[in-house]
């Protein structure tokens, strides 16, 4: 069947115009994320952005954006409803303020927002978080335990029928965490995570394409993410958080955090599948497991993935104005192909 992305950022304009193919001819549905620089902080927005996406799908694009809407400590329980009724948005988002790109109107303290969560859980909207405790005074790399721990626990201790996914997770403890926790958590991986540890971001040099946020921990939080994400756990599912940037804003004197993967996901996916001997749990990551947490039908139109006999040529990056945006994949060889429809490329 064919996959979902369950955390993608398009960005707008020329970057969206760019890479938007490389994931609508490749996923059914992708889960949209508000962090744009103007940030989608109501349902008019959300709206607005999805025409500006859906109007640059070829007409004959069985590709569906679903939408998010970002959330502020002025976001009103109210609005709850509204959204329930108007379809317009598939999750609400919850970035904690300055953990990330564009994160400055996220949350600060969780208590201010409790209302709106309680409303959210009586109707059945679920919430996507950032899990990181921002802050000088926490180590980088403690920050995501830090969040569960202090944070997350809590929400899932007041309002436990809320429908929660924790994105991008990136260690042990989550995992753990998620395992133990009920029915309503779950959590995305992306490629990346499975791929790189910390030492990557250091190989023979300071690597700016590989910096994303939650940063990628030790060998043994990767080798953690990896034998749970090919195990077909229920829980767990892709979200690829492809983030493009362009490269003079990655490789600059405060570069900023984000890896465009969207281009050759499923082809590293399954590549990483295979060599766990696990490819038969491919589809439960890609295209299953996400679908249930979210309530939503399995797609039934396919996708087709060819194993090469030598790699394939993958391209290094994309042309957007006149700079240019790095694709994740080119330090790997990939054998596996996406076999696109006749008279389709990318
Ligand atoms: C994302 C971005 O660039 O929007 N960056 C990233 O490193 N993952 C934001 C996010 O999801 O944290
Ligand atoms: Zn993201």
């Amino acid at each position: 069947m064919k996959p979902d992305d369950w955390h993608l950022h398009l960005r707008e304009g020329a970057v969206l115009n760019k890479v938007l193919d490389f994931s609508s001819k490749v996923f059914s549905r992708a889960l949209v994320m508000p962090n744009l620089s103007n940030p989608v902080i109501s349902p008019l927005k959300a709206m607005e952005y999805k025409k500006e996406i859906t109007k640059r799908l070829g007409r004959n694009s069985e590709f569906t954006p679903l939408m998010t809407l970002y959330l502020t400590e002025s976001t009103k329980p109210q609005i709850i409803k509204e959204l329930k009724r108007g379809h317009i948005i598939t999750a609400i988002k919850y970035y904690p303020a300055g953990a990330t790109t564009n994160s400055t109107n996220g949350i600060k303290s969780f208590k201010t927002i409790l209302p709106v969560l309680e409303e959210m859980a009586k109707n059945d909207i679920p919430l996507c978080i950032h899990g990181e405790l921002p802050g000088e005074e926490y180590d980088i790399f403690d920050r995501e335990k830090l969040f569960i721990d202090l944070v997350l626990d809590r929400i899932i201790s007041i309002i436990p029928d809320l429908r929660i996914t924790l994105e991008h997770i990136t260690t042990l403890d989550a995992i753990q965490y998620i395992k133990h926790a009920n029915k309503n958590l779950a959590a995305t991986i992306t490629v990346h995570h499975l791929m790189l540890n910390r030492n990557h971001m250091f190989q023979k040099g300071i690597r700016p394409h590989y910096y994303c946020l939650p940063v990628a921990k030790r060998e043994k939080h990767r080798k953690a993410l990896l034998q749970t994400a090919t195990s077909g756990n229920k829980k767990f599912f892709l979200g690829t958080d492809s983030a493009p940037h362009l490269s003079r804003d990655k490789e600059s004197d405060c570069g900023c955090a984000g890896i465009f993967s969207a281009p050759y996901a499923l082809n590293l996916l399954a590549g990483i599948f295979e060599e766990e001997k696990k490819l038969d749990n491919l589809e439960k990551f890609v295209s299953i497991n996400g679908a249930t947490h979210y309530n939503l039908p399995v797609n039934t139109n396919k996708i087709t993935l060819v194993k090469r006999d030598s790699p394939i040529k993958v391209r290094n990056h994309i042309k957007v104005n006149n700079d240019k945006v790095m694709i994740f994949g080119k330090d790997f060889d990939i054998y596996w192909e996406i076999k696109l429809p006749k008279n389709e490329s990318f």
